[in-house]
């Protein structure tokens, strides 16, 4: 899998925060600077040749893309919510997941690898209102043909923990294979069941999977051996706030091995050659 360039993330997430700036400090659905936020994914996502969509529903929308070339039918779906809160910026909640969704798109486009299953990414409008964009998606027949969706919600935490989604075994298994093999120890996300964007795609049967950070829980001693940081202190201290910024708010190592991560998942489930009959 390819190694996915943390400058081209944070330099994502410098034009999110000159976005929320622009905008009132925010990027929360329904505002100008979600729809700054989404025209900015989309026209690099147009530039390298997805074939994108804006799905709108009562208090915001979606952007979905498709990568043409590959085969059609079984899907192999990667999401992140691009709205942000309308306290702040939201630049780790969830600029993080959304900058690191574009470059791992990205990154499929200039490779242009051999796939196994059609790929398709979607950054979610109205997260923060209760998951109101994935649940209009799947509720609108979105999940049909997706065997895998993982999600990207918070990776770039300043006091980082490794969680990684327990909802499917043999996914959580892929993400862990990428942390064993850089030698960073995770630990199984169980707090996070039903607050983001997997939700709805595992209600409907779909196999769900992910990587995420921390939010405002404490990392504990342990944790801290571990994994460096701070103990007694939050994940991100300014969780759902105005100084979720770029780039006060964003620990670059753990960002670029989430998206490394992502990568590494998206290439086993989706990358190689179909063996021919016979
Ligand atoms: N969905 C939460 C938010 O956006 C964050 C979260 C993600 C919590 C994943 C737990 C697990 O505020
Ligand atoms: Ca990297
Ligand atoms: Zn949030
Ligand atoms: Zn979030
Ligand atoms: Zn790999």
């Amino acid at each position: 899998a390819p190694d996915i360039p943390v400058g081209s993330i944070t330099a994502h997430l410098s034009q999110l925060q000159s976005i929320a700036s622009a905008n009132g400090g925010n990027r929360a659905s329904g505002r100008p600077g979600f729809t700054a936020s989404l025209n900015y994914i989309k026209g690099r996502l147009d530039a390298a040749g997805y074939t994108t969509r804006v799905q709108s529903f009562t208090g915001g929308s979606n952007l979905i893309a498709d990568w043409p070339s590959g085969p059609s039918g079984p899907t192999v779906m990667l999401g992140a919510h691009l709205d942000s809160v309308a306290s702040g910026p939201g630049i780790n909640d969830n600029g993080t997941g959304s900058a690191s969704l574009l470059e791992v798109a990205l990154a499929v486009s200039a490779q242009r690898p051999s796939l196994t299953k059609h790929v398709r990414f979607a950054w979610w409008g109205a997260e923060e209102q209760g998951l109101v964009g994935s649940r209009y998606y799947v509720q609108n027949g979105g999940a049909s043909g997706v065997e895998a969706y993982l999600n990207f919600d918070m990776t770039g935490s300043p006091n980082p923990g490794y969680f990684v989604y327990d909802d499917d075994a043999a996914l959580q298994q892929l993400f862990n294979s990428y942390y064993s093999s850089i030698g960073v120890p995770t630990e199984p996300e169980r707090v996070g069941d039903g607050r983001s964007d997997h939700a709805p795609f595992k209600s409907a049967g779909v196999r769900v999977g992910g990587v995420f950070t921390g939010a405002s829980e404490r990392k504990t001693a342990a944790q801290a051996a571990k994994w460096g940081g701070q103990a007694n202190q939050s994940f991100d201290r300014c969780y759902h706030s105005a100084c979720d910024t770029y780039p006060s708010n964003v620990n670059t190592t753990a960002l670029d091995r989430n998206a490394d991560a992502a990568a590494h998942v998206l290439w086993a489930l989706a990358v190689g050659t179909v063996n021919p009959p016979g």
